[in-house]
């Protein structure tokens, strides 16, 4: 029997939205059901604008950063009027699954929307994918757009060692993450950073001067030709980065005196540009697989899950079940996902904790 599939994104937009909205509209109508597109995220959903999605509405998007459905984030969502409501214009459309794909918040509202104890016997199955460039979603290896904003980063990282070394001067580079410091630690390694500050590693704001310092004179000394520092900071660390570049320039004329002079540092603030670009190889195919994993698993009766991206892993007791169409995928109790999402924010999942100790014993070597 043909089915109604609506499809939302959103929260921050990530790249590799418009492949998983893709994938799920041409294997949705490959199978013989309708596809709705529901545009600016719940804000939109609420409003009511939604309308029909086709092959020819998602030919070309592949390669497009963004999402051509729009995001938003709402506030209206946290209220049970407002999902009541939500679920009120979808049951309208007809539709009989839907699947959001955003991050953490996004996957909260999808979580309490499909939540019995209000929707009561409410028959839309619910599906989420994970999409946010912090990759800060607990039970899935990736979410969308993780490799694209790391390869951004590295572009932008690069192009700044090259003026960075050119003058001999320290940048600090600020890149998103929100309250994780994923990015900014697989960016430095793959940049060849010379150190990362991240939140996880919860240092006092005087111990995040004090270890810049440190890397900018232990620079100095082990290079005396090229004095160029690299430090990537995440948005997360509390301390603005402003007022660390001020902090550390302080310390350094304490430090150094007269020679303080020829020591020069600056600010670099990526922000959004790491959330834009066309969407990584690896991007588009984990959107194009986490859109056909969601539609399959909405047609087998699915109900509540996240896809998830995961290497062989121990996952919890009954978090989830391997994905039939697709052996790299998992299906993820939602609840469970967003229990061990709060851990890890938290710090206190085994990946959380080993972050914070991740790279005490790297510091010598990024500085080689
Ligand atoms: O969650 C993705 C993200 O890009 C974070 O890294 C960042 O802190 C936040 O969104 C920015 O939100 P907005 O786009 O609403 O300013």
């Amino acid at each position: 029997m043909s089915k109604t599939i609506a499809i939302l994104t959103s929260g921050g937009d990530s790249p590799g939205m418009n492949a998983a909205i893709r994938a799920a509209t041409i294997v949705a109508i490959a199978k013989g059901h309708r596809v709705l597109g529901v545009r600016h995220g719940y804000r939109g959903l609420l409003d009511g604008k939604i309308a029909p999605l086709d092959a020819e509405g998602v030919n070309g998007i592949l390669r497009e950063g963004g999402t051509i459905l729009h995001s938003a984030r709402s506030r209206r969502f946290h209220e049970r009027a407002s999902r009541d409501q939500a679920r009120e214009v979808l049951t309208q459309h007809g539709v009989d699954g839907l699947i959001v794909i955003g991050g953490n918040g996004s996957l909260t509202g999808l979580t309490l929307l499909s939540n019995q104890d209000e929707a009561g016997d409410w028959p839309v199955r619910c599906i989420g994918i994970p999409a946010s460039i912090d990759n800060d979603i607990a039970l899935t290896g990736l979410a969308i757009g993780v490799d694209t904003a790391m390869n951004t980063i590295v572009e932008a990282c690069d192009r700044i060692g090259d003026t960075a070394s050119a003058h001999g001067r320290t940048f600090i580079i600020e890149v998103m993450g929100r309250e994780s410091g994923y990015l900014a630690m697989t960016s430095a390694i793959a940049s060849g950073a010379n150190m990362v500050l991240f939140p996880e590693a919860t240092r006092t704001e005087e111990e995040l001067v004090n270890s810049v310092v440190k890397t900018i004179l232990t620079m100095r000394e082990r290079h005396p030709e090229n004095h160029r520092v690299l430090a990537i900071k995440a948005e997360g660390v509390p301390t603005p980065t402003d007022r660390l570049k001020e902090l550390v320039d302080a310390k350094l004329g304490q430090a150094t005196g007269e020679e303080h002079e020829d020591i020069e540092t600056r600010v670099t603030v990526l922000g959004h540009v790491v959330r834009g670009g066309r969407p990584s190889a690896f991007d588009r195919l984990l959107g194009s697989r986490f859109g056909n994993v969601a539609v399959r698993a909405l047609l087998d009766g699915e109900h509540r899950k996240m896809v998830a991206w995961l290497p062989p892993m121990d996952l919890p007791e009954g978090a989830g079940t391997r994905s039939v169409a697709d052996p790299y995928c998992y299906l993820i109790d939602l609840p469970m996902m967003l229990a061990a999402t709060k851990r890890l924010l938290e710090g206190q999942s085994p990946l959380a904790r080993w972050r914070t100790t991740a790279f005490d014993d790297l510091e010598d070597v990024f500085l080689l």
